[in-house]
Parts: structure tokens; C-alpha cells; sequence
């Protein structure tokens, strides 16, 4: 009953009947481009280890976002690299503080794109783990850590963030965010939680542009272990308990299974991100001339919106843009 009658090749023959009978498909709406911001004025710092990518004083990411705007990418996602950096992650809570700066600026230019802000402590402690340090040890306090995340989280909705996206994987954050966020009028903002996300050697590249490396240890005492996946769906159900709006997976590329499980398993959209090192493994090769950089990014992109991705983080946002519409 198999070959010859069936021959799979025939809707495969020509690019229109490709077109036709393709399963997934990339559009720009699912994108979402990540900003770093950096002190000062004028500032456009490369980032040796992402190419394509700089570290953006605030005006600098006003015009950065104008531009994403205009290529059609819904949302960017903010991060920031404040210079004051102490134990209380005091800059991370400044409503005049370097995100909150940002996020404000940029809403003001562009009123209609999407800004959701990365909450961590990470980028603004001196140590620079994502929650408090219990002094005079290496272990990250979970309870009072949430506590700090879910004012770090009111002051980026008060400097309008669309949404709040807590990235630092302590327990019981997301209840403790909407809980502050709703006291405090704040209903309408959702929370994009970082449910699984994993402790992965793939964020080597964003830590330079984020200035977020930790000063000693790791992030394995909070962050996933990359062999599990039923602990994932836990991390996520819990999340949509505790008032997740999306849920995110993270990285994307070598975590394709646990995007089809948690895809499966919510009814909440499912966002997952393309980290820094992924983007830089096809770089590096393109620069070489070892990958046609544009095939390895539609291919990447498609392969983790197939795996049930609704919405993807992915550096390639604004060249994605651009490709697409080509
Ligand atoms: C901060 C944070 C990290 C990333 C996003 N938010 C780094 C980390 O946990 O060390 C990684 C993003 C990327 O690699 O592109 N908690």
C-alpha cells in the first residue's frame, strides 16, 4: 500500500505547492526584540560576543525602538545595566532609576509598541545574583527576594511597562507580584513569568551585554536543571496559579520538547526565548561563511514555533522583520 502509489514528493515539487501545503509559519507579530540599556547619553555600544547588537543609553533605545516599531515588531523586552549596583538592588526600585527611565521614554515615542520589562535583581546587585544574598553565605533568600521582585515589578508598571516579566526563578514570585501590582491599581498589567527557565551555558553572551554575571557560584540553586522537563510543567502550572498571564520557556533551541509539553498542557499563551547564545552560535558561523545566517535563523525560529511556541524573544526580531517582508 506504500510506495509507488504514495510519493510524498508531488506536493513538495514546486515553491508554490511548498507554500501551500506548509504546516507553520512565521509572521512578524509573534516577535519580541530585546534593549539593553546602558547610563548616559549618545551611548551605542557594541557587544563583542552579539554582533548586531549594543548596549543603548536611553535615547539611543528610544530611536532603537522607533525603528523596530516602524519594521512592524510588536514588542521589545527592557533591560538594564544601572551603573549604582548594592546588595538592595536599590536601582532596580528608583522610579527614577535606569529602567524605569527607559521604559517611560520609550512609551512616550511610541505609545503603540508593546514594552515589557525584564524584572531581576540581577542586573542591579553587586553580587549579581537575581535575588538577596544571606549575608555571609552563597545562598539566594527566597521569601525576602520576592518581596524586592514584586516592587521592582510595581515601579516598571508605574513607568508604564505593558507588562512585567520576573526572570529570576525564586518561588512564589509570580503571587507576590500580581498581589502588589493589584493593591496597588496596577489589574490590567500582565506578568510574562520566566516559568522554566533553565540553568543554561547559553546565556554566556547576554550576561556581557547585561553586566550580570554572577561574582561567585552559579544560578543552579534557583534556575532549572536542563535534564528535567516533568519539573518544568510543575514550574509552569504553579505560575498559572499563581495569576501567570503567558508563560515562557527558556532557552528555546535545545528545549524544544518542553515547549510541545507546556504547550499542551496551558491554555495561557506560550512565549519562549531565543537566549543570546543561540543567537551567537549562528552568528559566529555566519561571519565565517560556515551558515547562510538568514536560513539558520528561519529555520531555528521555525523549528521552536512548531514546537508550540505562540511568541518568541529572538535578537533576529528586526532582521526577521525585514526578511519576512521581503
Ligand atoms: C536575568 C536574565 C538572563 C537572561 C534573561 N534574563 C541571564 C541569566 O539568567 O543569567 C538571558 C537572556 C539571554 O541569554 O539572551 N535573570
Amino acid at each position: 500500500m506504500g510506495f509507488p502509489l504514495h510519493r510524498p514528493r508531488r506536493t513538495r515539487q514546486t515553491a508554490a505547492w511548498r507554500r501551500m501545503v506548509r504546516e507553520t509559519r512565521l509572521t512578524t507579530d509573534a516577535f519580541i526584540y530585546p534593549l539593553f540599556v546602558v547610563p548616559g547619553r549618545g551611548v551605542r555600544h557594541p557587544v563583542e560576543s552579539m554582533p548586531g547588537i549594543s548596549q543603548l543609553s536611553v535615547d539611543e533605545a528610544v530611536k532603537e525602538a522607533r525603528a523596530t516599531a516602524a519594521a512592524g515588531v510588536p514588542a521589545v523586552l527592557i533591560f538594564a545595566a544601572p551603573e549604582e549596583k548594592d546588595a538592595k538592588a536599590s536601582a532596580a526600585l528608583d522610579p527614577k532609576g535606569l529602567a524605569a527611565q527607559a521604559i517611560s521614554a520609550i512609551k512616550d515615542a511610541c505609545p503603540d509598541l508593546v514594552v515589557w520589562a525584564d524584572v531581576c535583581l540581577c542586573g542591579a546587585t553587586d553580587h549579581g545574583h537575581c535575588g538577596h544574598v544571606v549575608p555571609g553565605t552563597a545562598t539566594i533568600d527566597n521569601d525576602t527576594s520576592i518581596e524586592t521582585l514584586a516592587h521592582v515589578a510595581l515601579n516598571y508598571a508605574r513607568a508604564g511597562a505593558d507588562a512585567v516579566a520576573p526572570s529570576d526563578m525564586m518561588d512564589g514570585r509570580i503571587q507576590a507580584i500580581r498581589q502588589l501590582l493589584d493593591l496597588e491599581g496596577h489589574q490590567l498589567t500582565p506578568i510574562v513569568s520566566y516559568a522554566a527557565k533553565y540553568a543554561s551555558s547559553f546565556y554566556g553572551p547576554f550576561r556581557e551585554a547585561a553586566e550580570s554575571a554572577p561574582a561567585f557560584g552559579d544560578r543552579r540553586a534557583y534556575q532549572m536543571d536542563p535534564a528535567n522537563v516533568r519539573e518544568a510543567l510543575r514550574e509552569v502550572l504553579l505560575d498559572v496559579e499563581e495569576g501567570a498571564d503567558l508563560v515562557m520557556v527558556k532557552p528555546a533551541g535545545p528545549y524544544l520538547d518542553v515547549i510541545r509539553q507546556v504547550r499542551d498542557a496551558v491554555k495561557v499563551p506560550v512565549v519562549a526565548y531565543q537566549v543570546s547564545g543561540e543567537f551567537s552560535l549562528i552568528k559566529a558561523a555566519a561571519q565565517r561563511g560556515w551558515i547562510d545566517e538568514r536560513a539558520a535563523a528561519f529555520e531555528t525560529l521555525t523549528g521552536i514555533h512548531r514546537a508550540g511556541a505562540d511568541l518568541i524573544i529572538t535578537y533576529y526580531a528586526p532582521d526577521m522583520a525585514r526578511w519576512l517582508s521581503e
